[in-house]
């Protein structure tokens, strides 16, 4: 792990400015920047940064935070890598806290494997473009195919000599130790019977064109090594064997290459081969990954997912390989991704379908030709299924199961009644088939918590059950920008309180009541007196933050939290300290200081919000009572509650409404 001093150091230094100036053309504007987005395509500029606070916000996405939430946003670095850049950048010295000697080791041990795989990729670069043998017989190969100079460079593309050891030798002679030769694959270590001391050694990938395979963040992690002969008995391609660095389960080819394209464009090509990967590129299009001719995995849609929700995958080959990979699929439909498949015609593959035609003409292919998967999937099936009534049974219960895969239960209705009109089964059948398969899945997996598999109708009735929730969320959001922003002053309270009169119990009369108390305790012991708890958790854990401080007897510190190592919260904070700005983003530059409201209008700012917010649960409180299960025996104490609640209400409406 980074050090805690490291990770300081690092924020005290880093210029936010000055890092996102080397990806954004940023305008001076006042004591701000301005912007072109790059989350968007846009004409006038709507992305801010602010050296001032320390932070930017991109209002045509809703994108903010710190500097290192920008290179994670940008650069789809994890926290770790964005540190480890701006460190570079800054020439910080990079210090690791306590490991356990064995920590310390694996680390060690894994970074020298890196070391010897980005040296075999330059030799093997080298090898195929400085070479006698390797310009005859690699470079050629990959000219035949059509791969320019630039793109056999962008890949970094190789060929490893059609000799024993000739890789080897070159490397041991260059000082890198046998032991990460061996551990990384590029060496076979064997034993040699005659000379024990000296065992044989062979470059794995003798005689290959190599494709180096790299991690989201450009480093080598493995290669491909693909067959120049026709030999039916070796394998096509020879990939590096799973090692501490090539996990083969967690890559996608072509991912370093594709990823800020993939945002850009929201969308991610999923291709099977090598060759498909480069053949886009060369075509212009960019946002494409490949499995690498394995079924997907659940670690491998997580990395599309960091970039996008939407996935189109490009099946290479006839209906029995598509009909295999059907079910991996519905991997992807449950991670909440939105998936679209698409074939090519006469059994090409992306890669030779991409040299058949034009740029353009594939563009084009690309936009008109993907179907969406659930569709794709019923009439796949459906021409298997013609006119045999047990295999359509069947084929009900395989499309039932991929909806049921979505997380989105309005989305699975959509499917629903599409799936209905293909098939031309009725609604309620689909719908009966999805509970049941909803109730068992609650039955085997009600342990993790998730609602996935709640009652599909009774989710579904509930037409408008965001709304409510967005306005909590919204005097949630209130009482933290309140919290950060003011949470320190002490302010003079006035409020009215409704009490009961001394010499006449059960008449209540309103009282003025005057009280000095710094905001952020108020905040607290009101809401600790109601119970109540943050709906959202991002909330809920700025707002523990800010009262733990509270009760240590700090002051609430905002760049603790500007410089949250979870980029959720640094965020959101973003969003409280841009709030105001996102209505002057013309005049921004007026608006720096954050301007301290009178302390009367502070007072009543801050009892508002707390009264808006018990408002609005007590309205939701309400709504979840009516719309429970309503049995005889508990009619009348429902009723009851529900009244009490409504006079509530309207006593803190009516509150609301007095001036003070
Ligand atoms: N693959 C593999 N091992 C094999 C065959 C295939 O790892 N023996 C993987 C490779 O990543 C390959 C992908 O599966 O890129 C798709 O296989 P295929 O379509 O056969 O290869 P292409 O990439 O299309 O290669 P080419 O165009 O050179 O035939
Ligand atoms: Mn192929």
């Amino acid at each position: 792990m980074i050090s805690k001093n490291t990770i300081d150091k690092v924020f005290e230094t880093a210029r936010v400015e000055e890092v996102i100036g080397e990806f954004v053309q940023l305008k001076k504007s006042g004591s701000s920047f301005k912007g072109l987005s790059p989350f968007s395509e846009e004409r006038t500029p709507s992305f801010m940064v602010s050296p001032v606070k320390g932070i930017w916000k991109d209002f045509s996405t809703g994108k903010g935070g710190n500097t290192i939430s920008f290179l994670m946003e940008h650069e789809h670095y994890t926290y770790p890598e964005a540190i480890k850049w701006l460190a570079r950048k800054y020439n910080i010295e990079i210090e690791e806290t306590e490991q356990t000697d064995a920590q310390k080791h694996q680390n060690d041990e894994r970074e020298n494997m890196f070391v010897v795989s980005e040296y075999a990729k330059e030799y093997f670069h080298n090898v195929l473009l400085e070479d006698n043998e390797g310009k005859a017989i690699g470079l050629s190969y990959f000219k035949e195919r059509g791969f320019t100079d630039a793109t056999i460079k962008k890949f970094q593309l190789g060929y490893s000599l059609n000799e024993w050891h000739a890789f080897t030798d070159e490397a041991e002679n260059k000082g890198y130790a046998i032991k990460y030769l061996e551990s990384t694959g590029l060496t076979i270590v064997k034993e040699n019977p005659k000379n024990p001391s000296q065992p044989r050694k062979f470059d794995r990938f003798k005689g290959r064109v190599l494709f180096p395979i790299h991690s989201m963040s450009g480093r080598v992690l493995g290669f491909g090594g693909r067959i120049l002969t026709n030999d039916k008995k070796a394998a096509k391609y020879l990939n590096s064997p799973e090692s501490d660095i090539y996990h083969k389960s967690k890559i996608l080819y072509g991912l370093f290459h594709a990823k800020q394209q993939i945002a850009r464009e929201d969308n991610c090509f999923l291709v099977e081969g090598y060759t498909d990967v480069i053949s886009f590129h060369q075509a212009g299009i960019e946002n494409v990954v490949a499995s690498s001719g394995t079924a997907l995995t659940p670690d491998q849609i997580r990395l599309v997912n960091r970039l996008t929700k939407n996935i189109t995958i490009l099946f290479d080959g006839d209906a029995a390989g598509i009909r295999a990979s059907l079910r991996g699929i519905d991997l992807i439909l449950e991670q909440g991704m939105n998936v679209k498949v698409m074939t090519f015609p006469d059994g090409d593959d992306p890669d030779s379908f991409s040299k058949k035609v034009s740029p353009e003409e594939l563009k084009t292919y690309l936009a008109e030709n993907s179907q969406d998967f659930i569709k794709f999937k019923v009439s796949l099936l459906l021409e298997e299924a013609q006119s045999d009534p047990v295999k359509k049974a069947g084929l009900i219960r395989e499309i039932v199961t991929s909806i049921s895969k979505i997380p989105d239960n309005i989305q699975q209705e959509v499917y629903l009644q599409e799936c209905s009109r293909i098939m031309d089964i009725s609604e309620s059948v689909l719908f009966s088939a999805l509970a049941q398969l909803n109730s068992k899945e609650d039955n085997n997996a009600s342990k993790s918590g998730h609602s996935q598999g709640q009652p599909m109708m009774a989710a579904v009735k509930d037409d408008k059950p965001r709304v409510k929730i967005n306005e909590i969320r919204k005097y949630e959001f209130l009482i933290i920008k309140i919290l950060l922003l003011y949470g320190n002053l002490e302010v003079d309270f006035i409020d009215l309180v409704e009490d009961e009169e001394k010499s006449r119990p059960n008449r209540k009369v309103t009282k003025k009541e005057e009280f000095t108390n710094t905001v952020s305790n108020e905040i607290y012991l009101s809401l600790q007196d109601d119970e109540i708890e943050f709906t959202d958790p991002v909330f809920k854990d700025i707002y523990f933050d800010i009262i733990h401080q509270m009760n240590q007897k700090q002051p609430v510190s905002i760049n603790q939290f500007v410089n949250h190592p979870d980029p959720a919260i640094s965020g959101i904070v973003t969003d409280v300290l841009m709030d105001d700005d996102k209505y002057t983003l013309s005049n921004w530059a007026a608006k720096e200081v954050i301007v301290k409201p009178k302390e009367k209008s502070l007072s009543k700012h801050v009892l508002d919000t707390i009264y808006n917010l018990r408002r609005v649960l007590i309205v939701e409180k309400i709504k979840e009572i009516a719309e429970g299960d309503w049995k005889d025996e508990d009619r009348l104490e429902k009723m009851e509650l529900i009244m009490n609640y409504t006079k509530l209400k309207i006593l803190i409406s009516d509150r609301l409404y007095r001036v003070v």
